[in-house]
């Protein structure tokens, strides 16, 4: 039998944040995965430089994952998550909550970042009105932020292109500034040193609304699919503090920072600073069974569990809430991280990562190389085609053999936390080949 392609069956796929006939015109498809490599449908390995979409962590059919979802799928193939449990549930919260900061303790789970970011909301409005203090309703993103494609996340996010073609979206948002800097931080190994002041655009927020009328506030620690822009140095915890000060609950979105991408668990672990609510995605079941959660402060939880024991707490959730083959995959991923201890191994290498990212810096169209534990970000000359430079090499990558992610005139590289030195080295060498052939 043979399988549909993209030439046999062209329109019955419509893939997202793809340019659609563009790809059909030369299509590239991954038909199998193991460790550090796909392979695609002619036969040829690809290196995976990006972690699929920054989740594969671990690499790529890892034994443990593996059979931890085939096991499970042949013994419990759903369990309804409303008023109703399944051990594997309990014991993925437990390794999750495990894992997260003192006080997030509570984990509840949903299937993506997007649904976890719109859950988070949800959870900062409900909080306040449980409390007594129902005129929290403003919400506060950042630009260039991402925060998924649900109608919350679009509007606290800060990605124009993700937001223009969709109306009004949520009313009461408002949006910090984001933190790029090129002028004061170009080329900063690390965290930049300047901009800590950006947060206390949230007083100027605060100022104009009240206190009295926000909710929250959400961000993603490092910045991640916008182009990868590290806090600069004392901003999350200035945010922290004003947050604190204000009664604004503080959300980290660490769909992309969790799990080792930054050399430890969480951001908010390596920076110390602890929000009230964390969202999680991606990284969780190492990218091989859809999963997200969010894990919130004990005081979070406790203002659920005020009301009369038979009230439902919290009116939310979905059907494929704890999924047993995602929990599943999520006790193996969990095992497989601590096993090979991969967080530890992620901040080792983050030196070598670095110096590879930044031998770039002399390469045509470089304007700006940007990293932070097993992420770079190299930033390239805007040009006038309407085809940017990123694309033309995340493209050509692909046929030489290395799988990149881009986003505008960035491009950013992510591995999974198993990569070798040499494999570092021909990412970054294929990247600088490249970018001194094009025009
Ligand atoms: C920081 C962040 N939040 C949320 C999301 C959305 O996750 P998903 O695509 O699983 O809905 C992403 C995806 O890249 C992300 O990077």
């Amino acid at each position: 039998m043979s399988h549909p392609t993209p030439d046999s069956n062209h329109d019955a796929l419509w893939l997202p944040f793809t340019a659609n006939r563009q790809f059909r015109d030369a299509p590239r498809m991954l038909v199998s995965a193991k460790g550090m490599y796909y392979r695609d449908d002619k036969g040829n390995e690809v290196l995976d430089g990006c972690a699929g979409l920054w989740c594969v962590n671990a690499g790529h059919a890892r034994p443990r994952i593996v059979e931890a979802v085939q096991k499970t799928v042949a013994t419990l193939d759903f369990a309804p998550a409303f008023q109703m449990g399944h051990p594997l549930a309990f014991e993925a919260a437990d390794r999750i909550a495990r894992l997260a900061p003192n006080p997030l303790n509570h984990v509840f789970f949903c299937n993506s970042g997007s649904e976890a970011g719109d859950t988070a909301l949800k959870i900062a409005l409900a909080y306040h009105r449980l409390r007594g203090e129902g005129a929290r309703t403003r919400l506060i993103g950042r630009e260039r932020g991402y925060h998924g494609v649900g109608f919350g996340g679009i509007s606290v996010g800060g990605i124009s292109g993700n937001r223009k073609l969709y109306g009004s979206m949520l009313n009461g948002v408002d949006h910090l500034p984001h933190t790029l800097d090129l002028r004061r931080n170009a080329f900063s190994r690390g965290l930049p040193e300047h901009g800590a002041e950006l947060a206390d655009a949230l007083e100027r927020i605060v100022a104009l609304h009240d206190a009295s009328t926000i909710a929250a506030v959400i961000v993603e620690p490092m910045a991640g699919s916008t182009g990868v822009l590290p806090a600069p140095k004392g901003y999350l915890k200035r945010l922290r503090e004003i947050c604190t000060r204000h009664g604004i609950l503080l959300i980290f979105d660490e769909v992309i920072t969790g799990f080792g991408r930054l050399g430890a668990s969480f951001a908010s672990e390596k920076y110390g600073v602890v929000p009230d609510i964390m969202t999680i995605a991606k990284g969780v079941t190492n990218g091989t069974i859809p999963m997200g959660a969010n894990i919130v402060s004990d005081e979070v939880f406790d203002a659920f569990m005020q009301g009369p024991r038979e009230a439902i707490d919290l009116p939310h959730g979905y059907t494929y809430t704890a999924h047993p083959v995602a929990c599943a995959a999520a006790i193996a991923t969990l095992d497989t991280y601590a096993e090979e201890h991969l967080f530890e191994r992620a901040a080792a290498l983050s030196p070598y990562f670095e110096e590879a990212a930044h031998s770039l810096r002399d390469a045509p169209h470089v304007i700006d190389i940007r990293n932070e534990g097993l992420v770079a970000g190299i930033e390239l000359a805007p040009r006038a085609a309407s085809t940017t430079r990123a694309y033309e090499v995340f493209e050509r990558a692909f046929h030489a053999g290395v799988l990149l992610r881009y986003t505008g005139d960035i491009i950013a590289v992510s591995p999974p936390l198993i990569i070798e030195k040499a494999e570092i080295d021909r990412i970054f060498e294929t990247i600088g080949t490249i970018l001194r052939s094009l025009d």
